[in-house]
């Protein structure tokens, strides 16, 4: 499986399938490609707001590929015309030979990308299993139950919040991934902009404290094997 980040919550994931998580890249100050340049089959979509939603429609149509999102989410898809699976928290959906679960994740949701105004069920995150099994966090907050997403799915990657602001900070994903117990941590979702600085060096030390699991810190547009 090759895992490249493309800046802000955006990955690919290059499994038994191609699966692109959470697309903002128009806007994005830290984006590593655009959007008429992503070739997908899945387009997972952890929540309504715009930096997570980003380009999917776009991406989406242009690779026939479905949407798995809340099922309040998908129903907003569906209107800008694109194939969406609308599934919910506990759930999973298999596509191809992807399997995807709906996890909690402890944040807020609208929908505030545009044409997707209103109500957008709750945020989530997904694990993701395509030969490997990674964990996309999505935006959230630290929870306990984490121990149970990590216990449930023995995870490969943990894609993890690391911003503070909006979602956990450094110091607080570091005990998600105490919790998660995944081979590998990858921080996202930080130093898009000023109010989410911070610094995965330091997330980095706060994970050796308490797990074995590797950091892997990306550059936008970097990519690793597992
Ligand atoms: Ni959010
Ligand atoms: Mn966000």
């Amino acid at each position: 499986m090759e895992i490249t980040w493309l800046g802000h919550s955006a990955f690919i994931v290059k499994g038994m399938n191609s699966i692109v998580i959470d697309p903002f890249l128009t806007d994005n100050p830290s984006a590593s490609t655009t959007p008429d340049k992503v070739s997908c089959d899945i387009v997972c979509v952890t929540h309504g707001h715009g930096d997570h939603v980003g380009d999917a429609v776009a991406i989406a149509k242009k690779n026939n590929a479905k949407i798995l999102t809340m099922v309040e989410l998908a129903s907003h898809f569906e209107k800008a015309g694109c194939e969406a699976i609308g599934f919910n928290i506990g759930g999973s959906v298999t596509v191809g030979n992807t399997k995807v679960t709906m996890t909690q994740a402890v944040h807020s949701c609208g929908a505030d990308a545009p044409g997707l105004e209103g109500g957008a069920g709750v945020p989530a995150g997904f694990v993701i299993e395509s030969g490997k099994t990674v964990y996309h966090a999505g935006d959230t907050a630290l929870f306990g139950d984490m121990a149970l997403i990590g216990m449930l799915h023995p995870l490969d990657v943990a894609l993890l919040p690391i911003g503070g602001f909006y979602t956990m900070d450094a110091v607080q994903a570091a005990k998600a991934v105490e919790m998660l117990k995944p081979k590998i941590a990858v921080p996202m979702h930080y130093n898009t902009w000023p109010p989410i600085k911070a610094d995965p060096e330091q997330f980095k030390l706060e994970v050796s404290k308490v797990s074995k699991a590797q950091v892997r810190i990306l550059k936008p547009g970097e990519s690793f094997s597992i």
